[in-house]
């Protein structure tokens, strides 16, 4: 029987949002920033304190790690560090675009990969093993089973796997909250029932979750407003047009205004934790 082929859907829309906020605000990095205490978070700060969450991940690399396979690597932001620490390092994006920006971003300095996780074939990828998987706010939209195998796969015996990422921690007990993250409990009896043992766990989220607030502000009072002004001239102009956009996307847009109004850090903290996790192969 042929090997199952992911579909790259759901993941090319997640890139579309990745991609768009890369461009719109400049922002080097793929992931939330880590506000040290006293640091004001503001769009201005987000750059440095993005720089933040790189320096505190690489804090959790075991010593002897020489061979990185960066699972995820968005535009190549941990990759570039990586690199100038001397690792050798191989890059996995499912989008085209974000490895043209990796390889760009870090001087062609590493292997790359485009294709989903969930997709390589260990047996053909002419992969040497690694001494550690990275997934740098990747892990989310990774199958967690499937993930599990393919780390063991990629991985000398005794490598490690280097997770910074959100989880669920409660029930999602209403409707509008975000249903993204792994359940964290799921996540680590999987890591276990693949044979990996947690050598490192750290509850981040404080220092995290301020970029939620960034997030919901930008969205509704930057992002909303814009899309408001072109609803407005359409109303103005072609009622009739108006009409039948609200028809066709008024309980979606509805939706969507529930959801944005439910992202601040304040709920994040209620239902995610934002956790550093280290595992070692068996
Ligand atoms: C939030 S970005 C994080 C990027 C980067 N690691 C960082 O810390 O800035 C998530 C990354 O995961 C990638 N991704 C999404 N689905 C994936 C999958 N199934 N397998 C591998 N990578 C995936 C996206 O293309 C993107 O590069």
């Amino acid at each position: 029987m042929a090997a199952k082929k992911h579909s790259h859907k759901k993941s090319y829309y997640n890139d579309i949002a990745l991609r768009l906020g890369h461009k719109l605000f400049g922002v080097e990095h793929l992931h939330y920033g880590y506000f040290e205490k006293g640091k004001k978070p503001t769009l201005q700060t987000l750059p440095s304190a993005q720089d933040a969450y790189v320096r505190n991940l690489l804090k959790y690399i075991p010593a002897g790690v020489k061979r990185v396979f960066d699972v995820g690597c968005g535009t190549g932001g941990v990759a570039t560090q990586l690199v100038k620490k001397k690792f050798d390092v191989t890059c996995l994006a499912p989008d085209p675009y974000l490895i043209e920006k990796t390889l760009e971003n870090t001087g062609g300095k590493v292997a790359t990969i485009t294709d989903l996780y969930e997709n390589l074939d260990p047996a053909t990828a002419g992969l040497a093993p690694f001494d550690m998987v990275l997934m740098s706010e990747s892990c989310q939209y990774i199958k967690v089973e499937e993930g599990w195998k393919q780390s063991s796969a990629f991985l000398k015996p005794k490598g490690h796997v280097l997770v910074a990422d959100f989880f669920r921690i409660k029930e999602l007990d209403r409707p509008g909250l975000s249903k993204s993250g792994h359940p964290l409990e799921y996540f680590l009896q999987e890591a276990a029932n693949h044979g990996f043992k947690l050598k490192k766990k750290v509850d981040i989220t404080k220092f995290v979750a301020p970029t939620m607030d960034l997030y919901q502000e930008t969205i509704t009072e930057k992002i909303f407003p814009v899309f408001e002004g072109i609803f407005e001239i359409v109303q103005r102009r072609y009622p009739f047009i108006y009409k039948i956009l609200g028809w066709m996307f008024g309980k979606k847009i509805r939706k969507l205004h529930v959801k944005y109004s439910n992202q601040g850090s304040e709920i994040f903290s209620q239902y995610k934790a934002y956790m550093v996790l280290l595992f070692q192969k068996a």
